[in-house]
């Protein structure tokens, strides 16, 4: 086995454990990351040379590439993701859970010999600025070079987390494999996985990650989900601070004040949308800056007064279809340079395309499958091909982002004034409202409800409860999670006020009701007026709702009709299905936080 350099450590644990993995998948070469563009580059040649992935035309996206996945390897696979807690019951009744000892037997299995004939990248990785007081560093060892570049994206690499270990620093030890050993002399495939085998395994309590068969997303760029989520809601909890599926922004009104606000929505449900969107020109003076796409870490400041959040990520891996022009001029512009692209469909001049980049799609195309592709093809159903699918994402430096925020990078984090939680419906929930008090937002986010996206394996479209945007990420039980909420918000003075959000209420046509994306803004202003103390409300039992003339409506022809039909609730169906909480609330069993049944009981008896 060759080893491409000594690594500039002397961190004695992770050496024996880079040994113990390479003995264990016996892979061909070991490479240390360092970081260097110079390292990506040779990488990226090495993929290109051996047809894994594309060099887009530089002219037009300097530094850019495409990757087409296997078909079966597409997104995160939900029902393949364990939380291996030593006793069942702390999992919870959200997680798949496994016997540890019987999965780590398993495992050892799976990735004995499992790296034959490729490289073991040593990848060691910072969420979080390097050296700030938020930050957590991981080493993820892969044998995929597509996991490696773009992880260096998303992720601070190499020799400055290093550095930061020194001789015993704590780091959550990440295996990965692609699960596809390479036979002496055969021929790679440009997407090697093994879906029958996916696994992608949490041990909380010794905050370990294993993930075999699979290449894609949050399955294998283990800092992302598998770390700043379900290790770090763990971690979160021991030590009483918060890791959370949330965008972060920056709010800047007119007279300069700044108020940040973060949000949770389910995945494919619009965090990096909201979080870049570009307020209305009518909106004179209004600004939004990014400080993250779809993970916050909030911790209490040294007085217990606010909640501080810093963005752990360092890139977006971002839906592209729908990305436009029109709907996110922002997330266009972060991905004009360095990004990676990943099962979005090739122009003929070396650029790519999605559904809703353009009103018009491009007369030819090679579609995210590797297939000739033409506007209106209907495939063997007679259902339109499309060219992307609808889970391609870019991953995108977040440094490219023309409204990142001055603040982003501090190791601080920046103050939140609001906590945003929202979902995909088409029906019932209405545009906006606030909650009456700190246990009644952990009430609401606790029953927040979203569509299934493409975001995950399962049926696009059905309804299903997704607490805090966090079904699938947190790495305890539920229960418990929900009374650390209740617990933070006890600990601080000022905790942020709490607010719900739908973007996607239809019409019976099926039509969107609320035009969204930058009209957004309008929402978000009276949020942050209503933070302020400004704007006006008025008590429901839902909460607090704003009247149509609470909001600004400079630029946009919204009749009262339309605001009805976008605000309206109805009573008995917002009674019935609180009444049908209950049988969900019961999975928790005596975990339940008391505060969370009362909100029920109250909101019951006031509708
Ligand atoms: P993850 O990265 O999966 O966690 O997703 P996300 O929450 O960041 O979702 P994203 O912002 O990428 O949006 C997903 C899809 O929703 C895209 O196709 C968007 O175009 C669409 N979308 C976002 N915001 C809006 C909105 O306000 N209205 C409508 N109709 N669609 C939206
Ligand atoms: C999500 O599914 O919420 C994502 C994409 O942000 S992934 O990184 O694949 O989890
Ligand atoms: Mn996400």
């Amino acid at each position: 086995m060759t080893t491409n350099a000594i690594p500039k450590t002397n961190h004695a644990k992770l050496k024996s454990w880079v040994d113990e993995v390479a003995s264990l998948c016996k892979p061909a070469r070991i490479h240390w990351c360092d970081g260097s563009q110079a390292e990506a580059d040779a990488l990226l040649d090495e993929m290109i040379a051996n047809g894994t992935g594309i060099k887009l035309n530089q002219e037009k996206r300097p530094g850019c590439y495409l990757f087409r996945s296997d078909t079966r390897d597409v997104a995160r696979v939900e029902k393949s993701t364990f939380i291996c807690s030593a006793k069942k019951e702390d999992a919870g009744p959200t997680n798949n859970w496994a016997d540890p000892v019987e999965m780590r037997a398993k495992l050892k299995k799976l990735f004995d010999g499992a790296m034959a004939g490729r490289t073991l990248y040593v990848i060691p990785f910072s969420m979080g600025p390097v050296g700030s007081p938020l930050a957590q560093y991981g080493v993820e060892i892969s044998d995929s070079p597509y996991v490696v570049v773009n992880m260096r994206i998303m992720a601070r690499i190499g020799q400055p987390v290093l550095d930061a270990l020194g001789e015993d620093g704590f780091f959550v030890p990440a295996l990965h494999s692609v699960g596809a050993p390479l036979a002496p002399g055969a021929k790679d495939v440009a997407w090697p996985c093994n879906p029958e085998s996916t696994h992608i395994v949490h041990f909380p309590e010794d905050r370990s990650i294993w993930s075999f068969g699979s290449g894609y997303g949050g399955n294998a760029l283990l800092g992302k989900k598998c770390l700043a989520l379900r290790i770090a809601s763990v971690l979160a909890r021991d030590e009483g601070w918060l890791a959370e599926h949330m965008l972060i922004l920056g709010v800047e009104s007119p007279n300069g004040e700044k108020t940040y606000v973060s949000a949770a929505f389910p995945s494919a449900c619009g965090k990096t949308n909201f979080a870049m969107l570009i307020p209305p020109k009518e909106l004179n003076g209004w600004k939004v800056t990014t400080i993250g796409d779809d993970i916050a870490w909030l911790k209490a400041d040294p007085d217990a007064r606010q909640l501080r959040a810093i963005n752990p990520e360092a890139g977006f891996f971002g839906v592209a279809p729908g990305t436009s022009a029109k709907t996110n001029p922002n997330a266009l512009a972060s991905c004009s340079r360095d990004t990676i692209f990943t099962n979005v469909a090739l122009t003929d001049d070396g650029d790519v395309w999605w559904e809703g980049l353009t009103d018009a799609p491009p007369a030819h195309l090679i579609d995210w499958k590797g297939n000739e592709w033409q506007p209106g093809q209907l495939d063997k159903d007679g259902k339109p091909v499309l060219a992307a699918h609808p889970n391609s994402r870019f991953t995108a430096p977040a440094r490219n982002c023309p409204c990142i925020d001055k603040d982003w990078e501090n190791p601080a984090g920046v103050p939140i004034s609001a906590f945003v939680y929202g979902g995909r419906r088409m029906s019932e929930i209405p545009l906006v409202f606030q909650s009456i008090s700190w246990n009644h937002g952990v009430y609401l986010g606790a029953t927040l409800s979203s569509e299934q996206t493409a975001a995950a394996e399962g049926k696009v479209g059905s309804l299903r409860r997704d607490p805090m945007a966090m079904l699938p990420f947190c790495g305890y039980h539920m229960g418990d999670y929900f009374g650390h909420h209740i617990k933070i918000g006890k600990k601080i003075s000022n905790p942020p006020k709490i607010f719900h959000v739908n973007w996607f209420r239809k019409s019976a046509e099926g039509k969107f009701l609320w035009p969204g994306f930058g009209d957004n803004a309008r929402i978000l202003k009276w949020i942050v007026e209503r933070v302020k103390g400004i704007a006006a409300a008025k008590e429901t039992p839902i909460g607090f709702v704003p009247s149509k003339e609470d909001i600004t409506w400079d630029g946009l022809n919204f009749s009262q009709e339309q605001w009805d039909a976008v605000t309206a609730i109805n009573r008995d169906t917002l009674r019935k299905q609180t009444e049908e909480q209950a049988d969900f609330f019961a999975t928790f069993g005596d975990r339940l936080p008391q505060e969370i049944a009362d909100e029920r009981t109250r909101l019951i008896n006031t509708l």
